[in-house]
């Protein structure tokens, strides 16, 4: 009988995904070493709190509070980084790819931050940095970009990233909540971060679009090049009239190329989508990406974004590259390196400006509800040639006030962003103009 190599694994972190990723490899044990032709180990783990009840059995001598200590162990051939934030996390990764250990990661905030740095650091300690979990969970979008349609250029590329936003939206949609009752809910459910802002302000989105950006086009776009809104000042008016005009509103994180210049641009907004389009169906805290190559046409991915059992799955199938690559397997995956790194270096992408960013736009406004209103609007809108497809003035008792919905043929970000700072200007505009994108993807 061959004798099986044994692959210890370091865990950073033995929390919800550190846990479901054990969990699983126990489970199914059997299949994955007699799929890998390797023995798993879970050799040692770092934790915060040594003293914390876990169902997973790991002996006390295994288990530390020194994230270094596990990244830099000489026994440990797989460094799952599990922990999350920015700093430590860092440094143990940094220290990890140092020693030429393979680490495997879901932390989208720290590749968002420090891509760059880590595929260097992987690149001199000849060792590699895995992170299927950073975007998508349960979706495999990394592999599908990195090795099922490498063959194609993507032009665009657009998701629903963030479960906890879209299960918002889809309560408001469904059972007619609003946004405030809806987030208790939510937090009620412990499906919001324990930072709110990062779901609820897109920034958890724009993390995972800055990862789909380098893997489609080799650059790490910085998150101050990404204009990212998120959807605490969508009302459920803003969903009722989406929904009367065709469309639902999705939390979007977008890639787009221009196929004429080249340029790329990078950002995340809450988003009118045609109801027919398949998105407009993901709901709850499921996620959805559309992915637009030139060769392949469109493809769509639909799974739970987060959760310890899909992020576990995501995690598992890196560990399963990592020990291909420590038996010398052949693996289809391309190194980092091959991603816009040193071996094949990918052009300095241009960043598209906001004015080469044209769309439709729906603007919500707040006004004094007295004759020749709509007509100081307008011409507002007409000085900055934004052409008016259609008005909605809900007949609601607003007492003084008046809502009014108006939606545009094309314009610009840059015309649309003045026009809205114009319009606020105006003394019967009451509040701030709230603007939302119309995008008419077709799939
Ligand atoms: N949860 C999800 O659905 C999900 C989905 C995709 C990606 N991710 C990413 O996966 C990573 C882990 O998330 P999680 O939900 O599993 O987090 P979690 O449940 O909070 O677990 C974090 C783990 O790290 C340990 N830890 C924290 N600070 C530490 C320190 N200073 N030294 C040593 N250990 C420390 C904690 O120890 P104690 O157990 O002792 O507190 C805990 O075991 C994050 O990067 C997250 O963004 C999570």
């Amino acid at each position: 009988m061959v004798k099986r190599r044994t692959i210890n694994i370091g865990f950073i972190g033995l929390g919800i995904v550190g846990q479901g990723v054990w969990k699983h490899i126990q489970r199914n044990r059997a299949e994955l070493e007699q799929r890998l032709g390797a023995r798993l180990v879970l050799y040692r783990a770092a934790v915060r709190d040594p003293a914390k009840k876990r169902p997973v059995r790991i002996p006390p001598s295994r288990i530390c509070v020194d994230p270094l200590a596990v990244a830099t162990d000489p026994k440990v051939d797989i460094v799952c980084e599990l922990m999350g934030g920015t700093t430590l996390a860092k440094k143990a990764t940094l220290a990890a790819l140092k020693c030429g250990k393979i680490v495997v990661s879901a932390n989208k905030a720290l590749l968002c931050q420090s891509g760059e740095m880590l595929f260097r650091a992987a690149r001199k300690g000849r060792g590699h940095f895995y992170f299927e979990a950073s975007v998508a969970g349960g979706i495999p979008i990394i592999k599908v970009i990195r090795e099922g349609l490498v063959a194609n250029r993507f032009d665009l590329i657009y998701g629903i990233l963030n479960g906890t936003c879209n299960y918002i939206l889809t309560r408001m949609d469904q059972e007619s909540l609003t946004f405030e009752e809806t987030i208790l809910e939510a937090r009620r459910l412990g499906y919001v971060e324990a930072d709110e802002s990062l779901d609820l302000d897109g920034w958890d989105t724009a993390h995972k679009a800055v990862i789909l950006g380098h893997l489609a086009h080799g650059n790490w776009i910085k998150l101050r090049h990404v204009p990212v809104e998120g959807i605490r000042r969508i009302t459920l008016e803003d969903i009722r009239w989406a929904r009367d005009l065709g469309y639902k509103i999705k939390l979007l994180g977008i890639v787009s190329r221009d196929s004429q210049s080249g340029k790329i641009f990078v950002r995340v907004h809450p988003t009118l989508i045609p109801k027919d389009n398949i998105l407009a169906h993901v709901d709850d805290v499921y996620n959805g990406i559309s992915v637009t190559g030139d060769i392949a046409g469109t493809t769509v991915h639909i799974g739970r974004g987060a959760g310890q059992d899909a992020t576990a799955s995501a995690v598992i199938s890196d560990i399963t590259d990592a020990v291909s690559a420590l038996l010398g397997k052949p693996s289809t995956l391309p190194a980092e390196e091959e991603i816009g790194g040193e071996i094949f270096p990918a052009p300095e992408a241009e960043l598209a400006d906001l004015s080469e960013i044209s769309g439709h736009y729906y603007i919500r406004l707040n006004v004094v509800d007295k004759p020749g209103v709509l007509a100081e609007v307008s011409a507002v809108m007409a000085r900055k040639e934004v052409s008016i497809a259609s008005v909605i003035q809900p007949k609601v008792s607003l007492g003084k006030r008046a809502t009014l919905i108006l939606t545009t043929h094309t314009s610009n970000e840059k015309i649309i962003q003045e026009t809205c700072r114009n319009l606020k200007k105006l003394k019967n505009v009451l509040t701030a103009p709230f603007l939302l994108r119309i995008a008419d993807f077709k799939d």
